[in-house]
């Protein structure tokens, strides 16, 4: 989808005014408050128009990101808020589209953000312009070379932390289509100075500290260097770390940025020693020593850092120790030599380091350009961004700032030329009439410092190259004479000037009245810088140094090109290089930005109203914008004026079909604004007032309202009737389709109720015919039925007399009763007897009286044996009681059994209270006796049988002497555990006792009797009744009776018969007892 480009303007959404121009009233309060509203709300760039006033943040701010170089790519410079990337792209669309050379000029004191303003520039251009690997490779060259350059020229000073100490202008080629070939840079004085005397609070040149900081131990060791910044007399002590910045950080990145320009190893190698040697050359000292003549005389004190310098530089100790001491001069083929005292010598050592470093880096920015110069000849474009250092005014200020700010001047100059050329050819070109404007001129300034007569620097020249004796006072003395007229220039001693009683000037001081200030220049030193002179011997010395880069930093010193001529001094070469520089210029197309310092602290939201005043004033600011306002403070190309206001005037509204030039005059006619408020140009509307312009945006801003309103109210009616459109068609379709199924549920259920009635009436009429029918057909059938009884009653009742079927059944009946009769009447006559063991029964005479005979066979013998249980008596009852316990006991378990069963049980055998030899028995036995009787007792050592008598009474079992009657053993039934016998046909028996009980001691008792049967059966049932439990009767051929402490088994043989029937019973051994059973 294509983006519909949204038309914007700077006047949108302002703070304050985003253009000076239309700053109403103008004057110097306005202005700064302006400034300082817009730096309050963090916009810290503000047009007059075209150029750009930037005002140093002191915080990084979010304004720079790759969206932001989106937002301002391909747009008109107007249509933005302000801001340094519209004056680069504007800057770089007339360079590739109208081919035009630009020149970006940044000016602005030392801090106010110069080079931030050229990196930024150039960052801008680098993403705007082509892409592809080879032009990346140049981009990164070109942005890279910064970083080399900032290490080696930069450093901290109480105004900046990272302040220029030269002057840089680079220019950046393009090709045809804008993309980048190239570039070269140009530098402009070097404050060499710097290297070997910081004032207080500032440091030397970065690079010696991000060595010293950032460089490996090893790499450190081979420039024999120490970490110790305070080992080095070059470096002052008081700000070595500036807050903030990482040297050691920073030298990586100046090592890569260095690789990236395409720094050889071995040259990035050299650079670093040269530095290494002039920090060294700091430390050697020098003592006076006395010769005879009476010269003075210096000696090196301490060797060594002498001898490592040349070891690290590859020159002989001998001959720059010799340098130090001697100076050579040579005049019309004589030489002089004569000796350096200790002053003299220390003169020559920091002359040889500032000109070893200066060089340095000249030498780097001449290898710069050699890296990123253009590769090809074609006709290239050109855009040139000057970065110089700031007008600069120190405590004590020297040469060094005299040059600067020289160099200021001829920039202010070219600027006020530029603004008000271009501004007049603006007019010209649209056809508008010039009113002269009034402003300060600094041409008279810049004529004080460079004309060729008069002028300081060519007095200076004069005086360097003057025979006869030369000091600074001499200089000044000549300034006093030649320049003491000149308006901007004060001096103590100047006979005509108006301050000759002017105390705050010091003697040996001039001051300047410079387009930004006063400023106090001390005059010494001025001579010797201009001159800028290095002993021959000490270039000589160098010369012949094997380190190659340093060979190649001092031609001079090469003999066989000795040149007697003065080299041109630091003054007229600076003179040449600043005017070819704006000869440059003035060719190019210029843009402008200035750059101003909102606080001393290099603090963030501060705004310093009077520091800033102050700028203002110098920078002619006010002045710009009034040369810009001269006439016609606002113009605007037609195109873009028509479309901001095409909506105050109906027939601009909301199109204009004709010229937009034409759409302009009715649009004006129409609002009846004063024809003296504007004019027609060629391309532009120019606006006399700014009251003008802020009334046609007031009228815009609440016309804007207007139509908004209007969009929304047309809007919202749209809204609401389409909704109620839609909602109208809905509620029909729904209404149909809601109607469409009420009448078929009504339909389908009148239907399934027509159907439902029609079965009911159907089936009631079908149910009745068929009731009639079923009638009928019974009445029919009845009829049929009645009528055939009938019929057949009448047959029968006709017919019965001949019928014999039914005699059969009645003679078989017959006949089975009769059969029965004569069945019962025999079985009265042959029944059996009522003993209930007769088995005779008479023969059943017929087989299908077999069941009914069983039967009553059966019903016959139950009732003569209850016939024969009536007639017993307890007495017998009891008898077959114990009986049935014997038989239930031992039947079918011991042989004995089947002949005991005739036997009555008698229980009382003997007759014990009948016999008067058993009274004292008698007597001792109270209870009654339920068996007495003889036994025998088996001995338990040899099986021989002794004669017993048995008593068993209701609660014990005794054993008592047969002939005295005394009682042997007595034993509760309670601890009788167990009767043991065999199976066989004998009277054997074992009473087992229970372990532990009194009668136990002598162990169980193996008895023999010939009612074993009776006696055992009686034992049980008393103990049953006696203790509830049943008398464990154990029958096996093979036991275990205990006697005494042993167990013997008893073991039941078969025996002979020789002994007749009578078993016998024999002790084997300890553990058996043999009973031979016959
Ligand atoms: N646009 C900016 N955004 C954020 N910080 C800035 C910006 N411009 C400048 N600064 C800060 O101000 C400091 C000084 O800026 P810069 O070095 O550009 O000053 P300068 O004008 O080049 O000074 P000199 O003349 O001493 O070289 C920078 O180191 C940076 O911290
Ligand atoms: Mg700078």
């Amino acid at each position: 989808m294509a983006k519909m480009e949204v038309k914007t303007s700077l006047l949108d959404n302002m703070i304050g005014v985003g253009d000076m121009v239309l700053l109403e009233p103008l004057n110097e309060d306005t202005f700064i408050d302006n400034l300082k509203k817009r730096f309050d709300h963090s916009e810290v760039y503000t047009y007059i128009g075209s150029v750009v006033i930037s005002i140093n943040p002191y915080r990084p701010l979010p304004i720079y990101t790759p969206e932001k170089v989106e937002e301002y790519r391909n747009r008109n410079f107007y249509e933005l808020s302000p801001h340094i990337f519209a004056l680069s792209d504007e800057a770089y669309r007339s360079l590739r589209d109208q081919d035009k050379d630009q020149c970006i000029l940044i000016t602005g004191e030392s801090g106010a953000g110069k080079t931030e303003a050229s990196k930024l520039v150039m960052s801008y251009v680098a993403a705007v312009c082509g892409k592809g690997a080879e032009v990346n490779q140049v981009k990164e060259q070109l942005l890279q070379s910064n970083p080399v350059l900032e290490a080696f020229g930069n450093a901290k000073t109480v105004r900046n932390d990272n302040s220029s100490r030269f002057g840089k202008y680079m220019d950046i080629e393009f090709d045809f289509k804008g993309d980048p070939l190239g570039g070269v840079i140009s530098n402009y004085l070097l404050e060499k100075s710097r290297v070997v005397k910081q004032p207080r609070g500032e440091r030397n040149f970065h690079i010696f500290y991000q060595i010293l900081s950032g460089a490996s131990e090893d790499f450190l060791c081979k420039l024999k260097l120490e970490r110790d910044f305070s080992r080095y007399n070059y470096l002052g002590l008081d700000s070595a770390k500036v807050n903030g910045v990482d040297d050691a950080a920073n030298f990586r990145t100046v090592r890569n940025a260095m690789q990236i320009v395409g720094f050889m190893d071995h040259e990035t190698q050299s650079v670093f020693e040269v530095v290494a040697a002039v920090l060294k050359l700091g430390n050697i000292e020098f003592k006076p020593e006395s010769r005879v003549n009476g010269l003075d005389e210096s000696k090196i004190k301490d060797k060594n850092e002498l001898k490592e310098i040349c070891e690290l530089t590859g020159i002989d100790q001998s001959v720059l120790e010799r340098a130090f001491s001697f100076r050579t001069v040579e005049a019309k083929q004589e030489k002089v030599s004569t000796t350096l005292n200790v002053a003299q010598a220390y003169y020559a050592r920091d002359a040889l380091a500032k000109n070893l470093y200066s060089r340095l880096f000249s030498w780097l920015v001449t290898r710069i350009n050699e890296s990123i110069k253009a590769q090809t000849k074609v006709r290239k474009k050109v855009m040139g961004v000057l970065d110089i250092y700031g007008f600069e005014i120190f405590e004590d200020n020297s040469f060094e700032q005299f040059i600067i700010n020289y160099c200021n001047e001829k920039l202010q100059q070219i600027f006020i030329e530029l603004t008000l050329k271009e501004e007049q050819e603006e007019y010209i070109r649209e056809g508008i009439e010039w009113t002269h404007i009034e402003y300060f001129n600094n041409a008279i300034i810049c004529d004080l410092i460079e004309n060729n007569q008069t002028g300081i620097l060519a007095m200076l020249d004069e005086e360097c190259l003057r025979p006869g004796t030369v000091t600074d006072d001499t200089f000044l003395e000549k300034l006093n004479q030649v320049c003491a007229t000149h308006q901007h220039f004060e001096s103590r001693m100047s006979k005509c000037s108006r301050f000759l009683n002017d105390t705050s000037l010091p003697h040996s001081c001039f001051r300047i009245q410079h387009y930004a200030g006063k400023v106090m220049y001390q005059v010494e030193g001025f001579v010797d810088k201009n001159n800028d002179l290095l002993y021959r011997d000490l270039s000589q010395a160098m010369w012949k140094a094997s380190h190659s880069l340093i060979k190649a930093l001092f031609p001079e010193g090469n003999p066989a090109k000795i040149n007697l001529k003065r080299p041109p001094t630091a003054g007229s070469q600076f003179k040449a290089s600043v005017a070819t520089l704006m000869k440059n210029l003035q060719t190019k197309n210029p843009n402008y930005i200035r750059c101003i310092k909102p606080n001393d602290k290099k603090a963030a939201h501060v705004f310093n109203d009077a520091l800033v005043c102050h700028q203002i004033r110098y920078l002619g600011l006010l002045e710009n914008v009034r040369v810009r306002r001269a006439g016609y403070a606002f113009r605007q190309a037609y195109e873009p004026c028509l479309e901001r206001y095409k909506m105050l005037c109906k027939q601009t509204w909301p199109h204009w079909r004709g010229p937009a030039r034409a759409g302009v005059e009715v649009l004006f006619n129409e609002l009846e604004i004063p024809e003296e408020e504007f004019s027609f140009g060629r391309s532009k509307i120019f606006i006399r007032n700014p009251r003008t312009l802020f009334k046609l945006e007031d009228l815009r801003k609440q016309r804007l309202e207007d139509l908004a309103t209007l969009i929304e109210k047309i809007y919202r009616g749209w809204k609401c009737r389409t909704r109620f459109l839609l909602m109208k068609k809905s509620q029909i379709v729904i209404a149909s389709w809601y109607r469409r199924y009420a009448q078929q549920k009504k339909y389908q259920k009148i239907k399934s109720s027509a159907i439902v009635v029609q079965s009911f009436i159907r089936g009631w009429k079908a149910r009745k015919l068929l009731r009639e029918l079923k009638h009928q057909k019974r009445c029919n059938e009845a009829a049929t039925i009645i009528a055939a009884y009938w019929h057949g009653t009448r047959v029968r009742r006709e017919y019965r007399k001949f019928f014999r079927a039914n005699a059969g059944r009645k003679i078989y009946e017959f006949t089975l009763q009769r059969l029965m009769q004569k069945y019962f009447l025999e079985m009265k006559n042959k029944m059996p007897s009522l003993s209930p063991i007769d088995k005779n029964w008479p023969v059943r005479p017929y087989l299908f009286l077999d069941s009914t005979d069983k039967e009553l066979k059966r019903i016959f013998h139950l009732w003569r044996c209850k016939k024969y249980r009536d007639q017993f008596t307890d007495q017998q009852k009891l008898i077959y009681e114990e009986k049935l316990e014997a038989s239930e006991l031992f039947k079918d378990k011991k042989a004995l059994y089947p002949a005991s069963v005739g036997q009555p049980f008698q229980g009382a055998y003997l007759e014990i209270s009948k016999n008067p030899k058993y009274k004292k028995l008698k007597d001792a036995v109270d209870e009654k006796i339920i068996i007495a009787e003889v036994v025998n007792k088996i001995n338990r050592a040899n099986g021989k049988a002794t004669s017993r008598i048995f008593l068993l009474t209701k609660n014990n079992v005794l054993l008592a002497d047969q002939k005295s009657g005394n009682i042997k053993s007595e034993v509760p039934l309670g601890d009788v555990t167990k009767v043991s016998m065999s199976s066989q046909n004998d009277g054997f028996f074992a009473v087992h006792l229970k372990e532990g009980s009194g009668a136990a001691g002598k162990g169980d008792f193996l008895l023999s009797s010939d009612h074993l049967i009776e006696m055992a059966t009686k034992l049980y049932r008393t103990t049953l009744s006696q203790t509830k439990q049943k008398l464990n009767i154990e029958i096996s051929d093979e036991f275990l009776v205990q006697f005494r402490q042993d167990k013997v088994c008893v073991k039941f043989i078969q025996g002979s018969q020789k002994n007749g029937n009578i078993p016998t019973c024999k002790r084997k051994n300890n553990r058996l007892l043999e009973v031979a059973v016959p």
